[in-house]
Order: structure tokens, then sequence, then C-alpha cells
């Protein structure tokens, strides 16, 4: 039977699955705010009870994102200052982006082309580390911007009246860049390039195969055998239940999240009139 090791804990897959879902929530109910005058905006507002429960809803994913980025920055800060784990700001455990990505982002386009081999990879690739930092910035200033258009009067004893104005570009545009991102890029990077697809289940499972393992971060394997770490962090295959409960889930928010960016480029590319 093969062997499996753990990538991601219990916590950080459960709060990639409170990401995902506030995130699918977000722009479901923000896309048809923006684009009110497309006739699927139209059609799935009423279907809910109206622009205003839209908003109200769009509010409530809010609220679930912040709780969601917050207990993301808490797990960090418990890490750092209590287990003092200093590696996870600096060295292969950490998401920092560091000279190694760069030398294998480069080798990755010699790969490309065929004129080197492809880079042994660490716990974290340039993409992935890539993905995360934009979706974190990407967040805050949404995030930001979201909560001074929720809370207008509260922010306006701060900042003049035409900061509004900006604020509400800045969140539809990255709201706008953010969807695009992830339905396009991440969904890419992550679950459809051929190696994966249609879907890596390893952020549900929380589990790869020493196969996994060795052919696609090589680095690391070799890091935790030289570590003599290899065997804490092995474990039993994912069950059956959990990768059936990993293809519903996952293909549900791939589906959604595609429907979504059809949907967005559509009113893009109608001037959001039809
Ligand atoms: C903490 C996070 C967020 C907060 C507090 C927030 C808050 C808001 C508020 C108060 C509005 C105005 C709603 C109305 O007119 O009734 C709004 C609009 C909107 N939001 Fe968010 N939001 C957040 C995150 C997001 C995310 C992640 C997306 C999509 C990726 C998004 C997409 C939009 C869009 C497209 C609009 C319409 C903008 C326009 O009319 O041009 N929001 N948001």
């Amino acid at each position: 039977m093969a062997e499996y090791y753990f990538r991601f804990s219990l916590g950080q897959r459960l709060l990639h699955g409170l990401l995902v879902l506030s995130f699918l929530g977000l722009v479901a109910t923000g896309m048809p705010l923006r684009y009110n005058q497309a006739g699927w905006a139209i059609w799935l507002s009423h279907t809910v009870g109206g622009f205003g429960v839209m908003g109200f809803f769009h509010r409530t994913f809010a609220v679930l994102l912040t709780l969601c980025f917050l207990l993301h920055l808490g797990q960090i800060l418990y890490r750092f200052l209590v287990l003092r784990e200093a590696g996870i700001l600096w060295g292969p455990d950490s998401l920092m982006p560091q000279p190694n990505d760069f030398t294998e982002f480069y080798g990755h386009l010699k790969w490309f082309v065929g004129l080197g081999p492809r880079p042994a990879f660490g716990r974290f690739t340039y993409w992935e580390k890539f993905d995360y930092w934009a979706v974190f910035w990407g967040m805050a200033i949404i995030g930001t911007t979201g909560f001074m258009l929720w809370f207008p009067a509260l922010f306006s004893a701060f900042v003049p009246g035409w900061i509004f104005n900006v604020a509400l570009v800045i969140h539809g545009e990255e709201a706008l860049l953010a969807a695009g991102f992830i339905f396009a890029i991440h969904f890419f990077n992550s679950h459809l390039r051929p190696e994966k697809f249609p879907m890596d289940l390893v952020i549900f499972t929380g589990r790869l195969s020493e196969q996994e393992l060795k052919e696609e971060r090589p680095a690391e394997y070799a890091r935790l055998c030289g570590a003599g770490a290899l065997t804490s962090v092995k474990t039993d295959p994912p069950p059956r239940w959990m990768k059936n409960l990993s293809w519903i889930l996952g293909g549900l928010s791939i589906a959604i999240g595609l429907a979504l960016f059809f949907l967005i480029l559509f009113a893009v590319l109608t001037g959001g009139k039809e």
C-alpha cells in the first residue's frame, strides 16, 4: 500500500474551507450589486428578495471572511509567539518569498521551453506563495474598503467624503481582480493543470502520497528524510468517505467558481447591460 504524508493540518483545512465558503458567497452577492443592470444579476437578486437582501448577504459573508482572516492571523501569532516557531517567517517551512523562489521561477521558465530540468521544489513553490500573498493583501484591501462602505458615518470622522468614492471604485475593481485571479489562475495552478486535473484533493484530505511528495516536492522530501522527520508526518491513506466528500465539496466549489467567472466575463464584455 502506498505511503501517505500530512501536508495540511485539520485547522488549516477547515480555515481554507471557511475561506472558500466566504469568498464564493462574497463574489456571488457582490457581483450582482456591481452589474446590477445585467439580466442574470437582476434575476439572481430577485430570487433572494432584491438588491437590498443581496447586500445583507454580502455583509454576512464579509463577517465570515473577516473571521477567517483574524483566525489566520491568530494562528500565525500563536505559532510564532507561543510555540516559538521562527521557521514560520523564514526558511523551507515559510510562505515568505525567499531567494530560492526567484531561482526556481527562472529554472521553471527554462523547463517550460525544454532548456533545463524541473526545479526541485520544496514545501511551498513560488506560485503557491504568490497565490497566498495575492489573497492576503487582496483581502486586506477589499476588507478595508468594504468596511468603509459599510460604516461610512464612522469612517467619515477620519477621512474626507471623496475617499468613499475612491473606496467604492477600489473595492469593485479589486474584487474583479480577486475573482478573476482565483477562478482562473488559482484554479488552474492548483487543480486544472495536467498533473492534477480535474482536482487536487490535498487541501481537503490534508495528505499526499509518497510518489507525489517525491516527484513534485523533491527538496521537501530530501529535507524531511535528512532531518529524520518523515515518520512524524506519515499517515494512513485518506479513507474513502473523506475522498468522496472532497470530490463533492471541491467539485461544487470549482463549478460555482467557474460559473461565476463566466457570468462576470459576460458582464464585462457586454458592459454589464445584458
Ligand atoms: C470584509 C470583506 C468585505 C466587506 C466588509 C464588503 C462590504 C461591501 C459593501 C458594504 C458593499 C456595498 C453594498 C451595497 O451597495 O449594498 C460592497 C459592494 C461590493 N462588494 Fe464587497 N465586501 C467585502 C468583500 C468583498 C469581496 C471578497 C468581493 C469579491 C471578490 C466583494 C465584491 C463586491 C462588489 C463587486 C461590490 C459592488 C461594488 C460596486 O457597486 O461597484 N466584496 N461590499
